[in-house]
């Protein structure tokens, strides 16, 4: 497919592929070179829901390779306000656009948009189903972060914790790991926020080992990776809302839960936004400042792993390193 809606239309040589040209999108996104290699071309910026990483960031990521960005956030500024279909939108848009990323509440209308286009179309998340960019930059950052510390992914010991239901994150991520090598995979999530089983199913049908926790309070010493999600309450039923009492001591990843049941080398990842409010503390701000945090690296590698994407379905990913020169400012 020349569209980005599922990591379902990925394998594990398309997912090496990217992970490849993301490498050598570094010295562009660490802003050591310049390119202009998708200059005349426009992205269509079309997010239905808040953001902030994924719409600046793949914003950053087509300006760095020389295209334009239109950006269009909320319904109250597109027509949809007056209502406009996806169909008739995305028509319209693919006249102004060679690229379009999109993000909207409903699971399903990111696709829906796109069967309507020939301009690729990236989901930028669609309600609770999938955010597969954000699963192509964890895996980038989980095999840097290997890198550095020496570690295999192959037999790595990997935790998802927090709302497995609704986080669209996970539910793309745990896919795209199950390309790989087998792995130890351990779920931890609060009552009534489990992985979907048609998830666990697939991925323990690939030869994983998947095992389902209570509660983060026990040992996991030889984890090397947790990765916890916000508790998504935008997505509740009012009954979910009203039964749920917030997040126990049981479910948050802290500075307690990383000394004393995990090790010196376990990294700390979330998909982020973090939520800050009391109560709601899915990862605990007394863990800034801790190597094993790898929040803002993720966020970083992001732009890399964008580059790597729209360089990938628009065909010029061969083209990059005849068409840098050094920054000049
Ligand atoms: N990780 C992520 O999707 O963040 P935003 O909602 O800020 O884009």
């Amino acid at each position: 497919s020349h569209h980005l809606l599922t990591v379902d239309s990925l394998n594990r040589e398309s997912v090496d592929h990217l992970l490849r040209v993301a490498a050598r999108m570094e010295p562009i996104a660490q802003r050591r070179q310049v390119s202009r290699v998708l200059e005349g071309a426009v992205l269509g910026n079309l997010f239905f829901e808040a953001s902030t990483r994924t719409r600046v960031s793949f914003n950053a990521a087509f300006c760095r390779l020389g295209g334009s960005v239109c950006d269009t956030t909320g319904f109250t500024f597109s027509s949809m306000a007056k209502g406009e279909s996806l169909y008739d939108t995305s028509r319209v848009m693919s006249g102004y656009c060679d690229a379009i990323v999109m993000r909207h509440p409903d699971q399903g209308s990111v696709a829906e948009f796109a069967a309507a286009t020939n301009v690729p179309v990236i989901n930028g998340g669609d309600g609770p189903g999938e955010h597969p960019s954000q699963a192509l930059l964890d895996l980038y950052t989980i095999d840097k972060e290997f890198q550095r510390l020496g570690k295999r992914l192959s037999g790595a010991h990997i935790l998802l914790t927090g709302d497995l239901k609704f986080g669209r994150t996970v539910h793309s991520l745990i896919k795209l790991l199950s390309l790989y090598d087998p792995l130890r995979i351990t779920l931890v999530s609060p009552p009534g926020l489990e992985m979907p089983a048609t998830l666990i199913d697939l991925v323990t049908s690939r030869g994983h080992r998947i095992e389902q926790r209570e509660s983060l309070a026990s040992d996991f010493a030889d984890l090397d990776v947790v990765y916890t999600t916000r508790i998504q309450k935008e997505r509740f039923t009012d009954e979910m809302n009203e039964s749920f009492q917030g997040l126990s001591d049981d479910f948050m990843v802290n500075r307690d839960f990383l000394d004393h049941r995990c090790n010196q080398s376990t990294i700390v990842m979330h998909p982020l936004p973090r939520d800050s409010r009391p109560g709601a503390n899915d990862l605990n701000v007394n863990l800034n400042g801790d190597p094993r945090l790898a929040i803002f690296r993720q966020t970083d590698n992001g732009i890399p792993m964008r580059m790597a994407i729209f360089a990938t379905l628009l065909n010029v990913d061969e083209l990059i390193e005849q068409d840098v020169r050094p920054v000049r400012w």
